[in-house]
């Protein structure tokens, strides 16, 4: 019987099918910020697997610490909080949840997308507070989306679905990655290629589908956002340190660009200073893959995978290391 701790609790019934063959730990969530390093080690005295999540610290301590661990099971797509490199070293697995969550992720980055361009924060204020009066003919006014042009960063599976929704309102689709998208993926989303400049100067909307690593971080910085057009937008729903939030509220501030919708915070869970006081940038605590569907299919592949590694399968899905 293997000891599993997940660093805080799934959905419910998520773990449900680990519990009849092992021992599952599941710990409380932390109050306040994320956990350290020196508290996952704590955590994960005598486990063979660590179900993480996106805010757990696994950095190469965790592993010279807890050699008996066989497995870092991630529930997320992105692992930019494990050091994989360390992991390969230790000899420790490292899975991760890429596919289940495409769809979610895409969708609420349409949310964040069309809140900021109708400005539905403000509206749904201004209905809550009385201020709602009479119909008025300039009263927040935003940007239709009908024959703009969306630049997408990262036409990885999120970006290309993201792009594939912008078909439906008649936007022109540009990308940019490290790499060319395969010629299926061009065609199905119908983005052409374009250079990074090129991207922010001739998009309406930038939206961040990028892993974060040491290539992206800070991509778009106080000279990429001079670049995007006054009137453009900014959509991340990939993470906070693309982005060089110190840049992007002055950008804000000097009007740049024209507004903002942020799922994802350089200091996650801290909001920068700043970015609050502006009426123009949308709002969300990481919600990305927040539906039920999505978040079941994540535990699913998780416990997928940890059946594998304990019954010492050759082949372990989703792995990465
Ligand atoms: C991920 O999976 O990386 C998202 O950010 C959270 O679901």
């Amino acid at each position: 019987m293997a000891h599993i701790v997940a660093t805080r609790p799934l959905i419910e019934g998520g773990l449900s099918g680990l519990r009849d063959t092992h021992t599952v730990t599941i710990c409380d969530p932390p109050s306040g910020s994320a956990r350290s390093v020196d508290e996952l080690i704590a955590l994960t005295e005598g486990a063979d697997v660590l179900l993480s999540i996106l805010a757990d610290p696994v950095k190469a301590e965790l592993f010279e610490a807890r050699p008996q661990l066989r497995l870092v099971a991630q529930y997320a797509v992105g692992v930019d909080n494990i050091d994989l490199t360390a992991a390969e070293t230790h000899d420790v697995a490292v899975t991760h949840t890429p596919g289940v969550l495409t769809d979610a992720t895409a969708d609420f980055t349409w949310a964040l997308l069309l809140a900021a361009a109708r400005h539905v924060p403000a509206a749904d204020a201004y209905v809550r507070e009385g201020r709602f009066e009479r119909w008025e003919p300039a009263l927040l006014l935003g940007m239709e989306l009908s024959g703009k042009t969306l630049g997408i960063v990262g036409l990885g599976r999120i970006g290309a679905a993201v792009a594939r929704r912008a078909l439906g309102f008649g936007m022109t689709v540009v990308y940019h990655n490290r790499t060319r998208a395969n010629p299926t993926r061009e065609r199905q989303t119908t983005a052409q290629y374009v250079g990074r400049e090129e991207l922010l100067a001739t998009s309406d909307v930038v939206s961040l589908h990028c892993p974060h690593n040491a290539d992206s971080h800070h991509l778009i910085d106080a000279d990429a956002l001079a670049a995007m057009k006054p009137s453009a937008l900014l959509v991340n729903t990939a993470r906070g340190p693309v982005v060089d939030e110190a840049a992007l509220v002055a950008a804000l501030a000097d009007g740049e660009i024209a507004g903002a919708g942020l799922d994802v915070f350089e200091d996650e869970p801290a909001l920068h200073p700043g970015l609050r006081e502006h009426d123009r940038v949308v709002l969300a605590p990481h919600l990305g893959s927040a539906t039920t569907r999505a978040r079941m299919r994540m535990a699913q592949m998780c416990t997928d995978s940890i059946q594998a590694v304990l019954e010492g399968h050759d082949s372990v899905p989703h792995r990465l290391v």
